[in-house]
């Protein structure tokens, strides 16, 4: 018998990590997050009127929907499997005012997409994001007096336009304002309306990020800002501080957690789900999808793999699911495996 040892096994000791790595079958077997339909939830966008798609610049391949189409849009997500939409309006600039208080119409916007959703498809969820900046003329998530931004009477609206969100058939409430003690006041004020059944998914840890600058020219806010939002989104340099403030979401009965944008803050995803336990999902925001279209239209990166990655990233960072524009492409792609 000829010795088969050779040099390269005294460099690796016969320890080589490559022997599961060598064929699509062996690499298949021990893979360890998959992503499937149901982790995605699809953002989309709403305008007035009828019969239209209306496309954003800044972010290739989404659109502006008049309620008809985003009915259809629904029934589109539903036979894809994809098991809930988030609704974003982007509201005539006329019912805009400091206080936001067209979020207080019962038959506004977002009720009425969500009621129109929930009759023609009423399979999939529809979870409404609470917060008052499509409706303020100054473009801030609260109510601006004497230029700050007031928590507590911002709160007492969220709390009512929430529940006139659940009465239109909300099935989860997304409050991403960032005020203090929003989550306990909603949940009070949905349990007092006998929405006892109606969930949270708060905005946990939402930070004063960059990446938010496409979603802004979705919903016609981009024009209309002054100033910026660190007096109550969070310091991206700040981690622990993340944690206690989604700490006290899950005291005030946040029934999910999610972490917003999503990508830069991986950390953030995976410490809330060890610590938690909640369901934890992230907000892969606008900025991150016009950054890989944008590459991907210049032929710089492959889009799709580069789309594929992020949000594997993702699972592998305990997220249960990603609010994502991709959604819908990457609900095709997985139909086809
Ligand atoms: C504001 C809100 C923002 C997003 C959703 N709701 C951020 C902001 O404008 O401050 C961002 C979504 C995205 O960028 O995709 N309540």
């Amino acid at each position: 018998m000829t010795d088969k040892t050779n040099a390269v096994d005294l460099i690796t000791g016969h320890r080589r990590m490559r022997r599961n790595r060598k064929a699509d079958w062996s690499r298949r077997m021990v893979q360890e997050n998959r992503l499937t339909v149901d982790d995605l939830i699809w953002p989309i966008f709403i305008v007035a009127g009828t019969n239209i798609v209306e496309p954003i610049d800044a972010m290739p391949g989404v659109n502006r929907m008049s309620i008809d189409k985003a009915v259809e849009a629904a029934k589109l997500a539903a036979d894809f499997g994809i098991p809930a939409l988030a609704t974003f309006p982007n509201v005539d600039i006329s019912l805009r005012d400091d206080t936001g208080s067209n979020s207080l119409a019962a038959n506004n916007l977002i009720n009425e997409t969500t009621r129109a959703i929930k009759k023609a498809v009423p399979n999939i969820g529809v979870i409404t994001d609470v917060a008052l900046d499509p409706f303020t003329s100054h473009g801030h998530d609260g109510i601006l007096r004497d230029g700050e931004i007031v928590n507590d009477e911002t709160v007492a609206q969220i709390a009512r336009a929430a529940v006139l969100q659940a009465d239109a058939g909300a099935d989860i409430i997304a409050p991403s304002d960032m005020m203090d003690g929003r989550v306990g006041a909603i949940r009070r004020a949905l349990d007092a309306a006998g929405h006892q059944n109606v969930g949270i998914m708060a905005y946990a840890t939402k930070f004063a990020s960059a990446f938010y600058g496409p979603y802004r020219e979705a919903i016609g806010t981009s024009g209309l800002l002054k100033g910026d939002k660190k007096t109550y989104y969070i310091d991206p340099a700040n981690g622990t501080e993340a944690m206690r403030d989604a700490a006290l979401d899950v005291e005030e009965g946040a029934d999910m957690l999610m972490v917003k944008p999503g990508l830069p803050y991986l950390d953030i995803c995976w410490r809330m789900k060890e610590s938690f336990g909640l369901p934890v999902f992230a907000y892969q925001v606008s900025g991150e999808y016009s950054q890989i279209k944008a590459a991907a239209a210049n032929g710089w990166i492959d889009g799709e793999r580069v789309m594929l990655e992020t949000l594997l990233a993702f699972k592998r960072a305990g997220c249960d699911g990603i609010l994502s524009y991709f959604a819908v492409d990457v609900a095709r792609i997985l139909a086809k495996r």
